[in-house]
């Protein structure tokens, strides 16, 4: 029995989880699931997002499964830094994995490109970079005020990113691309560019390493984005891009992610990419795949493979035959009913 700490969290995630949480359910595999009440409303109460002890209690589980982090009535960078921040920190959670891929039935903004020409996964540095956090504000409300935010670049944490991003591309086509901003920055990324050529010439002479700028980058994940296979960036770089492979899969409601820490020192956390949406929350339109495909990316971390497959495959046949899509995807199915069309088709096989 594997154990899942669930963290619904804020907003839409408290509608998105159970849903999740249903179609693990659906495989059979044997997990034990435990809520914690986290989040802005607990912060509320508490003037914490969650527990001083909660990395200690997190810590026993075998897996974290968050919902959304974040609502009005907390600032974001309280919000962020009291609860998923410190969490991908900590847990050393170095690499947040994200597959970008178009579901077969769902049109995305690109005319006449579908799931053969969009499948990518994007390997995220998730622990330093421009989320350092390193930083402060002097002179605060003064018309001096300065505030300075310092990305911080390490050897030990890009490499360690690099090489899980090549071993993925050695299960897939060979091919990485390394994003960065090499010719505007003169010292973080061009350590970045260094490592990463290093280690492929060393360990990865297999794999194909092409350095692109992440301006470069953006144009060609809309004008060719059959030609991306692997990518591996920094923190800001990946969580701009990776919006933008939400987009080109038609909907952010349909992105998937994963904080890993690869040498299970610690959980890591499964959550969708999309955040709280207090504009549709409490509605029950939001889209549950996100958070139901992070559950089978939470699945083959543990190491079920299989199960993982079948909720992936259930997915693709929910949105192939198009009867149960939410809303944004011009849909008229609730969230609920996404997640028990889903959950039956994971039985089915
Ligand atoms: C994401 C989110 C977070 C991030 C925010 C909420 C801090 O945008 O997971 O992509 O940038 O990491
Ligand atoms: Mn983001």
């Amino acid at each position: 029995m594997k154990r899942i700490a669930v963290i619904a969290g804020d907003g839409v995630g408290k509608e998105v989880v159970p849903e999740g949480i249903k179609v693990l359910q659906a495989t059979g595999s044997q997990l034990d699931f435990e809520a914690f009440p986290w989040g802005s409303e607990f912060y509320e109460r508490t003037g914490r997002m969650m527990p001083e002890d909660a990395l200690d209690t997190l810590q026993r589980y075998d897996a974290i499964y968050l919902g959304a982090c974040g609502w009005p009535t907390v600032p974001d960078h309280v919000s962020l830094w009291g609860l998923l921040l410190p969490i991908r920190k900590s847990f050393e959670q170095y690499v947040n994995l994200r597959p970008v891929r178009c579901l077969p039935g769902i049109a995305g903004p690109l005319s006449n490109r579908g799931p053969q020409d969009v499948d990518m996964v994007f390997v995220r540095e998730n622990t330093e970079g421009e989320y350092s956090g390193t930083g402060g504000r002097v002179h605060v409300g003064h018309p001096q005020e300065l505030a300075v935010e310092v990305p911080v670049f390490t050897r030990h944490a890009i490499e360690r990113c690099a090489r899980f991003a090549f071993e993925r591309a050695r299960e897939r086509r060979r091919r990485l691309v390394s994003v960065t901003k090499s010719n505007a920055s003169r010292y973080a990324y061009v350590l970045w560019d260094e490592v990463v050529a290093g280690l492929g010439q060393a360990e990865y002479p297999d794999v194909a390493v092409e350095r692109v700028h992440v301006d470069a980058m953006a144009a060609r994940m809309v004008t060719r984005p059959e030609s991306i296979d692997v990518v591996v960036a920094s923190n800001l770089f990946a969580d701009i891009l990776t919006d933008l492979g939400a987009a080109l899969q038609g909907s952010l409601g349909l992105a998937a992610s994963a904080n890993l820490n690869p040498e299970r020192r610690h959980p890591s956390l499964f959550e969708p990419v999309h955040g709280s949406a207090p504009d549709i929350a409490g509605q029950g339109k939001a889209n549950p795949i996100g958070a139901i495909w992070s559950g089978a990316l939470l699945l083959r971390h543990l190491g079920e493979e299989a199960n993982a497959a079948r909720i992936e495959a259930a997915i693709d046949r929910v949105t192939a035959e198009g009867e149960f899509l939410t809303g944004e995807l011009g849909g008229r199915a609730g969230t609920a009913e996404v997640g028990d069309a889903i959950a039956r088709e994971v039985r089915r096989e």
